[in-house]
């Protein structure tokens, strides 16, 4: 298994280019589903779940080609892809395809709304109940889908068409705002969802949908209004800038200083983030080809964060302002509402000599003034990165292993680190 190397202590400075959002990217593929006409999405991130929804989607019947590789500092970075779903050959979505990616379960709402049909696995081999999929399920039967769970697989069916309805979301979920966007989109008359995901990602997979030629308004508001039409056509659409990513890079420039251009980077998909930072001592400002962050030279000042759905400060950045937190001049609590368990960085970070406590769903974090690169272990995607930004700032080595869960999300990390001063080597096991 490969892992990355890091010696840390040097600052950043120079250019990194911001990847399409993998979070944008997987739901806008699936929406292919709904259109035997061809969808081009311009600005997809080469990662291991696009790769993988790539073999999901090719299962249904969905022929893909890949081209338009734009050449960026001599690298590839990030692709289009055409998918045409003239014929779905399969409404099941089998479980080693599912289990590997939450998002895989997302097809269920395309599969539904077009063949009247869609027998999915349970996402990640989890029960209802530790990651659950009641939110989709209540959903889709108020859009008058008879729903079984049987063997592990949600059996979804609506022979004469899903009928427009009020939801309204007991919790706020991303996923299942995408999923039942998509299957309103073929329903019968208005569908209204109230207390819907209002995250950027939403929005640009509404907007793919109106080019396609669904009327749906609202996206990006809790309330989100769909008039049911009866086929959509293909489009060609670009994937929006990924936060994360984005957010990610900020935090390890904060952390390890220097000055760096995120190229392509959009502010007002992570003002709260950027807020934060400034709050923690970051001089941000927007640039013509991106965000500049500096590193001010007074050290890293302490925060208080809770991890709120959009536009709050994201579940999936929460690891990697821990990461900079260990080094603060004092406290800094952080508190994640979102997930359970996402706390699993702690003991790593621990290992390169941070001191954080918890209690519940909160961390407190006493900075401290250096930290001590040693081997860590990434146990999720997030937490990989968290572990990279601090191992730039520890003294001395750090190696991070398991870094499949890295590829999941971020783009040639260690290329574009690299290119900014760090020493970040992969070593191929
Ligand atoms: C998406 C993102 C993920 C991010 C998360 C929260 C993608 C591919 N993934 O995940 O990176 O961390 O949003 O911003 O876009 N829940 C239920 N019942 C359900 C569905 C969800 O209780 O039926 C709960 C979840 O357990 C969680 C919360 O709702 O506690 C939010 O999850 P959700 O927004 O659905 O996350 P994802 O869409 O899976």
């Amino acid at each position: 298994m490969d892992s990355i190397r890091i010696v840390g202590g040097r600052e950043l400075n120079g250019v990194i280019p911001i990847s399409g959002a993998k979070n944008a990217a997987l739901p806008l593929m699936i929406a292919s589903v709904m259109t035997d006409d061809t969808l081009t999405l311009d600005n997809v991130p080469h990662l291991a779940d696009v790769e993988q929804l790539l073999r999901l989607l090719g299962n249904q019947g969905v022929d893909y080609s890949v081209n338009g590789r734009r050449e960026r500092q001599g690298q590839g970075y990030s692709r289009t892809i055409h998918f045409t779903a003239r014929n779905i050959v399969d409404t099941t979505a089998p479980y080693e395809l599912v289990s590997k990616m939450r998002a895989s379960f997302w097809v269920i709402g395309p599969l539904l709304a077009r063949m009247g049909r869609a027998r999915v696995s349970l996402p990640g081999g989890c029960a209802i109940g530790t990651r659950p999929v009641d939110l989709f399920i209540d959903g889709l039967q108020a859009l008058g889908a008879e729903i079984e769970i049987d063997s592990g697989y949600v059996d979804a069916r609506a022979p004469k068409g899903l009928v427009g309805a009020r939801f309204v979301f007991p919790k706020v979920s991303v996923g299942a705002t995408h999923t039942l966007m998509m299957a309103a989109v073929f329903a019968k008359g208005e569908t209204v969802l109230v207390n819907a995901a209002m995250e950027p990602e939403v929005v640009n997979l509404a907007q793919c949908l109106n080019a396609m030629g669904a009327k749906i308004s609202g996206a990006g508001t809790p309330e989100i209004r769909i008039d049911g039409v009866t086929g959509l056509s293909g489009a060609r659409f670009t994937v929006l800038p990924d936060r994360i990513e984005t957010g990610t890079y900020a935090m390890a420039v904060a952390m390890a200083g220097g000055d760096v251009v995120l190229e392509g980077a959009e502010a007002n998909l992570l003002q709260n983030v950027l807020d934060v930072l400034t709050t923690a001592g970051a001089e941000i400002s927007t640039v013509e080809n991106g965000l500049r962050i500096k590193r001010n030279g007074n050290g890293i000042l302490p925060v208080d964060v809770t991890t709120e759905p959009f536009p709050g400060f994201p579940t999936d950045l929460q690891a990697q302002l821990m990461a900079l937190m260990t080094m603060a001049n004092g406290r800094s609590h952080i508190t994640e509402t979102i997930f359970e368990n996402r706390f699993m960085h702690v003991q790593e970070l621990a290992r390169l000599g941070a001191h954080i406590s918890l209690s519940g769903q909160t961390a407190t974090i006493d900075g401290v003034s250096r930290l001590k690169g040693a081997p860590v272990m990434a146990t999720d995607l997030r937490a990989s990165a968290s572990l990279v930004i601090a191992g730039l700032a520890a003294e001395g080595e750090t190696t991070v292993n398991r870094v499949y869960h890295l590829d999941r999300g971020f783009e040639k990390l260690e290329e574009k680190l690299s290119l900014c001063g760090a020493h970040v080597e992969r070593i191929s096991a």
